[in-house]
Formats: C-alpha cells, structure tokens, sequence
C-alpha cells in the first residue's frame, strides 16, 4: 500500500524536480550574462559629452569625487567643481586643464550651510549639463553613541545640510534642464552603510539611506523622460574620510571604485560599483540576518570608539 503511494508519487516529484532545478540554472544563467553585461562589457561610452558639455562635481577636490572629476575630464566633458576650499579648487581645476585640455569653472562654497544655492545657481546658469554628481559627504571623526557625540546640535544640521540637502537642492537645480534636453545623468553617492543601520554612525548611515531611497524613487519618476538617477553605494574605498592608507582589493583606490563604478551606469540603477563590493553587497544581503549585521556592526564600531578615544587620551 504504502509503495504504491510511493510510486504514484513519482512522477510529480520528478516534475517537481525538474522545474525547480531547470527553474535554478536559468535564474543562475541570467545572473551569469547580467554579470558579464555589467563587471566585463560595461556600457561603453554611454558617459559621453553628447548627453550634455558639462559635468558638475560637488566634493571634488579629494577622494571618490576628485576622481570621478578625473574619470570625466577623461572622458572630454568640460568640468564645474565645487568644494569648499578656493585654493584645492585651483589646483585640481589647473591639473584637469593641463592633463586632459578640457574647460574648467568652480564654485567656492561649504555645502554645511543651507544658503549656499543662490550662488550655485548663478554659477551654473547657461551651461549644458550632462552630468552631476552628488558626491559630497562627511561622517563621524570617530564612531559614538548619538547623545555623546561632541557639539550634537551643530553636527546634526552639518550632516544633514551636507549629506541630504545638497543632493535635494543640487537634483532641483540641475534636472529642469536636463529635462527640456530629454537626457543627463545624475550619480548620487550614498554608501553601503546606507543598506543597514549601523550603530555608532546612525546619522551617517541614516543619511544615506535617504539618498538611496531619493536617487532610486527620482529614478522612476524620471526614467521615462531619458534621465538616468543611479544610486551609487560603496563600501569602504580608501580615502581621507576612512583614513585608510593602504588600498587592498575590497579597498580600492578611488581611482580604481570610479573606473569601475562609471562602467556601471545606465545597466544598474543602485549598485556598489565595484565588483568585489558587489558581491559584498550580494553575500551579506542573502546569507546575513539583520540582528547579525547590525549586532557585528555595533561591535566593531564600539572597538574602534574605544581605540580613538584611548589614543586621544594619550596624546
Ligand atoms: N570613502 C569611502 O569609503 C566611502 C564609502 C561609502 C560612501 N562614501 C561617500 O563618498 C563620498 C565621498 O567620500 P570621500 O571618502 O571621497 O570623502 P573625502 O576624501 O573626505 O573628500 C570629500 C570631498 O568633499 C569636500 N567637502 C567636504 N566637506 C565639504 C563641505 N562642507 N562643503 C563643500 N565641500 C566639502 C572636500 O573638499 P574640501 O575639504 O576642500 O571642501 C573633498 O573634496 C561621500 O559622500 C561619502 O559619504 C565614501
């Protein structure tokens, strides 16, 4: 009796079967062509001054920002830089005139304060913008708890007028145009730390976050009309913000995070940009549970607190 069930059984297991193993490897073999697609092929010279002459970079004397004013002068775009300090614009603007013999222009401002826009505005009026990057940024000097970090209030207003308002306010000005044109990119930085909470950099991560959720919505409001919003989140990339001085393979170089990041643009709409970020990205999204990434995250950032303030006392 009970080898009859068995047998009468056999046939819908071994269609059961069939369907989800033939199910798996076209899943595998999608993810495989959409792999190649992104990490080897790339989208060709999509990054092109025929979206637009110029490419706008805020945070652009230093780190992933200076880079990717680099990657773009490469790529012939005239460059509009915006930072803080008048001096280090000069001189990246002078490097990227001489290397790559492209026009430049900047715009001195400190994007922690929120009045800053009627002067970018004037600033970028009349130009042909194909691109922007939202890249400018600031987080912790050493990871704390939210109600010891030190000066919060002005910290506060500083982290959210840098890292949130100046996306808001840079997509306001840009965009319009871009629309009447029917093209333009726009790459706004948020970070890995932007896919979880992370204790001990809650303002930070929270910030980011916001930018995903802004790039990835605006991305759908605006696809139809032929712009492209990339959400752009990487892990750690050394820089002088993580004060990491020695790039390894998950560390990249920023030279190295944006030359593959820009490959990326156009086939993915959120992306870690760098394949071994990727799969970073990919592995702690499937295989780690929230309570174990926030309660790792928690640890290692109370270690490194402990270390910063122990060095501090010492000094
Ligand atoms: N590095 C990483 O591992 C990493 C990981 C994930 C996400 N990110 C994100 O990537 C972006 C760039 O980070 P990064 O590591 O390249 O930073 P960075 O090396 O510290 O460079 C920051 C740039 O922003 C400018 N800047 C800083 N504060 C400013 C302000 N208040 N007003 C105007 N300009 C200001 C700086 O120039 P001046 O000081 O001359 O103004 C500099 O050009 C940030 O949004 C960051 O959150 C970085």
């Amino acid at each position: 009796m009970a080898l009859d069930l068995l047998h009468s059984a056999e046939t819908p297991f071994y269609w059961v079967g069939a369907f989800t193993t033939t199910s798996f490897l076209l899943w595998l073999l999608y993810k495989l062509i959409t792999g190649i697609r992104i990490w080897v092929i790339g989208n060709g010279d999509l990054l092109s001054p025929k979206l637009g002459k110029w490419a706008v970079v805020t945070g652009a004397t230093d780190g992933i920002g200076k880079s990717y004013a680099e990657e773009l002068a490469r790529r012939g775009f005239a460059l509009m830089l915006i930072s803080r300090s008048q001096e280090r614009l000069d001189d990246v603007s002078q490097s990227l005139k001489s290397m790559y013999k492209v026009e430049t222009k900047t715009i001195a401002v400190d994007f922690g304060g929120a009045d800053i826009y009627p002067k970018i505005e004037a600033g970028l009026e009349g130009l042909e913008i194909g691109v922007l990057v939202n890249n400018v940024g600031i987080s912790y000097s050493y990871p704390e708890f939210y109600l010891n970090i030190p000066d919060l209030e002005n910290f506060i207003t500083t982290m959210i007028n840098v890292n949130i308002t100046s996306v808001c306010h840079m997509t306001r000005l840009v965009l319009p145009r871009m629309v009447q044109r029917s093209k333009g990119v726009i790459l706004n930085i948020s970070s890995a730390s932007g896919m979880y909470p992370v204790p001990l950099l809650t303002v930070y991560s929270a910030s980011k976050a916001f930018v995903d959720f802004f790039s990835r919505g605006l991305h759908t409001e605006y696809k139809c009309k032929g712009i492209i919003i990339q959400s752009v989140l990487p892990f750690f990339v050394a820089t002088k913000m993580t004060k990491i001085r020695k790039p390894t393979l998950d560390k990249p170089t920023p030279d190295r995070y944006v030359a593959a990041e820009v490959q990326t643009v156009g086939l993915e709409d959120q992306t870690n940009g760098y394949f071994p970020h990727a799969f970073m990205g990919w592995w702690s999204a499937v295989f780690a549970p929230i309570q174990l990434v926030l309660y790792l995250g928690a640890r290692m950032n109370k270690a490194q607190r402990g270390g910063y303030l122990r060095r501090r006392k010492l000094r």
